[in-house]
């Protein structure tokens, strides 16, 4: 009875997830299947039973929801994001030259975000080269379409992922960059089998986040980002990757760069 009454709970959280994901569910009803999904999946994963189904999901709850707020405004998060006081802005090139982008090659920026490394890498990868900029934020896709169009980045496509997918072909890309986005991956180990399956036969994906260290870190840090690197690190490996090469960047101040390569 109960375990009945458990999976039919399992079953309506799932059936609100996938009727937010539906393309044509979107704006406030989408929000609205998914906020639903949430509530249920938490009073599930409240009952240990059924813990191991709903082991995929990862990141805080909610971590996303404000990015997939249909009222979302770049140029809101254009003036958080693309600030010297942010870390990730300030040592931009830095993170650049460690990427090792060739000319020609394909990058996917997963989690784009306002677009702060699309027209570097545009440039690195040439014209016989290809970007694509993903985000689940539909706003973030047309701020960055728009973006690349008017600095003439011919060579950037705009792509809306999914929470769960990057929505790219397989063995269509060499490098997949994920900077500050990993720990709001909410499905980590669908993202990961995503990235992996469109890398090409021995490509890289970089992963770029905070050093989360108990006693250390900030407490913003310790309260937004769910786990430390060696956590990442033993996931992303789990998931079919290489050890890591750790990229040292000596203007860090509190974040790594880590580079894996497909398995
Ligand atoms: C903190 S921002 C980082 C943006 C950009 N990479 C940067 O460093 O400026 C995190 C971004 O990841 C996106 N995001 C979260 N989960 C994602 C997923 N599963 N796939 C793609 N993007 C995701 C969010 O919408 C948001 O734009």
């Amino acid at each position: 009875m109960i375990n009945a009454a458990i999976g039919s709970l399992v079953m309506s959280a799932f059936s609100m997830g996938a009727l937010a994901n539906k393309s044509h569910v979107t704006g406030r009803a989408a929000q609205l299947f998914r906020i639903i999904a949430r509530q249920m999946t938490g009073m599930v994963t409240a009952t240990k039973p059924v813990m191991t189904l709903i082991s995929a999901k990862s990141a805080a709850d909610a971590i996303n929801d404000r990015f997939l707020d249909p009222g979302l405004d770049a140029k809101d998060w254009l003036r958080r994001w693309e600030v010297e006081c942010r870390e990730i802005y300030a040592c931009r090139q830095d993170i650049i030259d460690a990427v090792q982008i060739s000319d020609g090659a394909t990058i996917a920026d997963v989690g784009s975000g306002t677009g702060l490394f699309v027209e570097p890498f545009s440039k690195a990868v040439g014209k016989k080269g290809k970007v694509y900029a993903l985000d689940i934020s539909a706003q973030f896709v047309a701020h960055i379409g728009k973006r690349a169009k008017s600095e003439g980045l011919a060579n950037v496509e705009a792509i809306l992922s999914k929470e769960d997918s990057t929505e790219l072909d397989k063995n269509s890309v060499d490098v997949a960059f994920v900077c500050d986005v990993y720990h709001h991956f909410e499905y980590h180990e669908a993202m990961l089998k995503s990235i992996r399956d469109a890398l090409r036969p021995g490509g890289y994906l970089v992963v770029v986040d905070f050093e989360r260290i108990p006693g250390k870190s900030r407490p913003w840090v310790l309260g937004h980002v769910r786990a430390g690197k060696s956590q990442f690190t033993s996931e992303i490996v789990e998931a079919g990757f290489s050890a890591p090469e750790e990229v040292v960047i000596p203007s860090f101040r509190e974040s790594y760069f880590l580079r894996f390569q497909k398995r």
